[in-house]
């Protein structure tokens, strides 16, 4: 009698002391399954993630409006290093990466990513680079030999956010890029590359 007391105290403390520590370990486990932290604090993490401006599940929460004063975030190319005369072999894998001039605000990061080309010969028609990259893609390799019949010509990098070629400049989100342009060709000798191409390169 006297000793099942004496476990039931030490039970009571231990269960206060273990209840007290994760209380300092942070405020928000109470919100989570203490049994199972680990996958539970993983998943938990992204769902809290800034980068969602409509988080998944029921409760729907929208981020504040960017300060309207912060300005719109523009893609930076760093590969090509430059954008002067750029010329690529089709049928070859070219590289295209870039970085942003600033930070996204908080809630506005990209959720996906969206890169197309698009020919001069054609400007209805976008060639798919990437579709749906995740988030944080800023890098991606366009492996032309997979395209059917990518003509001779020039052609411009799009790049953009889940919004599409048609989402708007907002202030802390990234607006559509549409600064490169790029010359491909049929590696067959300079005499074949189209003339506007030429031009181009002397400029
Ligand atoms: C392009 O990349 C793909 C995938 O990595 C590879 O299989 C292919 O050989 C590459 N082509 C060239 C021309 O480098
Ligand atoms: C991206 O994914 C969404 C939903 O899965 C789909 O509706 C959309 O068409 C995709 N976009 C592209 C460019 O593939
Ligand atoms: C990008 O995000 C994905 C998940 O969305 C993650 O697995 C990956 O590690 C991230 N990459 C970088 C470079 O942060």
């Amino acid at each position: 009698m006297h000793l099942l007391s004496l476990k039931t105290t030490l039970f009571v403390v231990f269960v206060f002391a273990l209840l007290s520590s994760l209380r300092v370990s942070g405020s928000d486990i109470w919100k989570r399954e203490p049994q199972n932290p680990q996958p539970t604090s993983v998943s938990s993490q992204a769902n809290t993630s800034p980068a969602s401006p409509t988080s998944s599940g029921t409760s729907t929460s929208v981020p504040d409006p960017p300060d309207p004063n912060s300005p719109a975030i523009l893609v930076q190319m760093t590969e090509p290093a430059s954008a002067k005369n750029i010329l690529y072999k089709i049928g070859s894998n070219i590289t295209f990466g870039w970085k942003y001039s600033g930070d996204f605000a908080s809630g506005y990061a990209p959720k996906s990513i969206n890169v197309f080309a698009q020919s001069s010969l054609d400007q209805n028609n976008y060639y798919t680079i990437a579709a749906n990259a995740t988030g944080n893609t800023t890098k991606v390799i366009w492996i032309t030999a997979t395209e059917s019949s990518l003509p001779m010509a020039t052609y411009r990098l799009y790049i953009c956010d889940e919004r599409g070629l048609t989402g708007v400049p907002m202030p802390g989100a990234l607006s559509v890029f549409s600064g490169l342009q790029f010359g491909m060709y049929t590696p067959r000798g300079r005499t074949d590359l189209p003339a506007v191409l030429l031009a181009r390169e002397r400029t």
